[in-house]
């Protein structure tokens, strides 16, 4: 399916928080911004019976919530919603999906077909064969599968091998939304669009790497979710990783999807195995006490709704990884995330070597190395700071900031992830989603982590609502001379 195509998207999971959250306002967008053909159809699906009238109305609220209100215009949220249809589908009914192959058939059999599973993943391999089972496989299908995609390689192995029984590898879409970032794709251009930088992407030159993820929300609500989750999978197994994969990629030779895909997985796979104490040794674990965000006081994670007194899963986690290729050996990828901190950051954080000497006066100590900061949240920009002299008469040196802030440079309205996401699920472009043998490599390094630190037995350490996490956070670099970009200065 090409953009300017008609198309019947089915949500599963229709009036779910994800679909509530992001994809039925992406699609109030896309559909403002004329980037949905006339006649295309989004048919919203759930275990209940709900009146036509009453999806509308849940996703006018869901727009009125989550679209900006400057962006929300009354002529075009009611052409938006008069593309809605809902649908009982349950899982486990083939009644249910015959009926939705009746509706589907209605618009045009042969029309282009995305299924959006944003349900359990429990459900995924289900879905799909009920849907094969129903003649609904079409060649003009797509299937698009939201994280988590399992909860360790083998459901992941079995959730791909039961989805690719009934569907083709180039019709499944697995979505990490952070790869339809505005800046991720930039990371990818600001590599591989200048010379610049190219050469200095390597061990002669990088220190260390940096990817954090830092939120200040906690729970939303999502206990039941998130208690046998965690950190590590909601967050590390995924988008962390991905980002890793943009950072240490070598050059694809297009950004034809398997080209791309295929860097991504050399990378995964050159990741260095942690294990057992090893494992225990470069990674650490945290869990959020009570404590304040913003001045306001917010409860520990035990005490949150829906939390097992003695949980012990992780809301914070840091993993010290290395890259055995030639482009990084011995380069630490420092990978850290949490819930409940101190400030909503996301950032990928390069830092050079320092000069080897200075020459400005060796009493004044070692010069600041040069660093480049990719960041993604709150704001999207890239700062790069160097060395300049300050204005005297003597020759003190500081470090200044080259800053692209992509909001005032383009005065654009940059994408959200999941309207670029849905674009491309529209376009049928693979580039941005993660291929299988992707995630089961990713799973592949994850799991023996997860076992370590289920071996071990430890509680994961506690940390105050609004700090930076524990503090064995910190020592885990120091003891090998790194720190925290946010220790050396506030903001890129
Ligand atoms: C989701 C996780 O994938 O990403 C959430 O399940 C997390 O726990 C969210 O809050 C963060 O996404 P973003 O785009 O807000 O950084």
């Amino acid at each position: 399916m090409t953009r300017g195509e008609t198309f019947d998207m089915v949500i599963f999971g229709g009036v779910g928080d994800l679909a509530t959250r992001k994809l039925i306002p992406a699609l109030y967008y896309l559909n403002r911004d004329g980037q949905i053909v006339a006649g295309s159809r989004i048919i919203g699906t759930g275990r209940s019976d709900m009146e036509q009238s009453a999806f509308r109305s849940h996703a006018e609220d869901a727009c009125k919530r989550y679209v900006r209100d400057s962006d929300l215009d009354e002529a075009a949220l009611n052409a938006f919603l008069e593309r809605l249809f809902y649908e009982r589908v349950d899982a486990d009914s083939s009644d249910d999906f015959q009926t939705l192959a009746t509706t589907l058939d209605r618009g045009d059999p042969d029309r282009c077909r995305v299924y959006f599973l944003a349900t359990a993943p429990q459900l995924f391999a289900g879905i799909c064969e009920q849907l094969a089972a129903a003649g609904l496989n079409t060649a003009q299908s797509r299937v698009v599968l939201e994280k988590p995609l399992g909860t360790n390689l083998s459901s992941a192995t079995e959730i791909n091998t039961r989805v690719g029984a009934v569907f083709q590898e180039d019709q499944i879409f697995r979505i990490d939304h952070y790869l339809g970032k505005e800046t991720v794709q930039n990371l990818m251009a600001l590599r591989f669009g200048n010379a610049l930088f190219e050469p200095l992407w390597r061990r002669t030159n990088i220190n260390d790497v940096q990817i954090t993820l830092a939120e200040q929300v906690g729970l939303e609500g999502r206990a039941g979710y998130y208690e046998h989750t965690g950190a590590m999978r909601d967050m590390i197994q995924n988008h962390l990783l991905q980002l890793l994969c943009i950072v240490a990629m070598e050059p694809p030779t297009a950004t034809e999807p398997n080209a791309v895909r295929d860097e991504k997985l050399k990378v995964l796979r050159a990741l260095k195995p942690l294990k057992g104490h090893q494992a225990i040794r470069d990674t650490v674990r945290g869990q959020y006490r009570a404590g304040a965000i913003n001045g306001q006081a917010v409860p520990g994670y035990l005490d949150e709704d829906g939390v097992s007194p003695d949980s012990t899963t992780e809301t914070f986690a840091v993993i010290k990884a290395h890259i055995d290729t030639w482009r990084w050996a011995g380069v630490p990828f420092f990978l850290r995330t949490g819930k409940r901190l101190a400030q909503r950051r996301a950032e990928i954080v390069i830092n050079f070597h320092p000069v080897p000497l200075n020459i400005f006066g060796a009493d004044l100590g070692d010069l600041p190395a040069n660093r480049l900061v990719i960041r993604l949240q709150p704001d999207e920009g890239i700062s790069l700071s160097v060395m300049a002299k300050q204005p005297g008469p003597a020759m003190r040196l500081k470090p200044v900031s080259l800053r692209l802030d992509f909001a005032r440079t383009f005065k654009v309205r940059p994408l959200d992830a999941y309207e670029r996401l849905l674009t491309e699920v529209i376009r049928g472009n693979l580039t941005l989603f993660m291929r299988n043998d992707e995630l089961e490599a990713a799973w592949r390094w994850v799991d023996p982590i997860l076992a370590a630190w289920q071996e071990d037995g430890d509680r994961p350490r506690g940390y105050n609502a609004g700090s930076w996490g524990p503090s064995s956070a910190v020592s885990l670099l120091a003891r090998d001379g790194f720190g925290w970009h946010e220790e050396v200065e506030d903001g890129p």
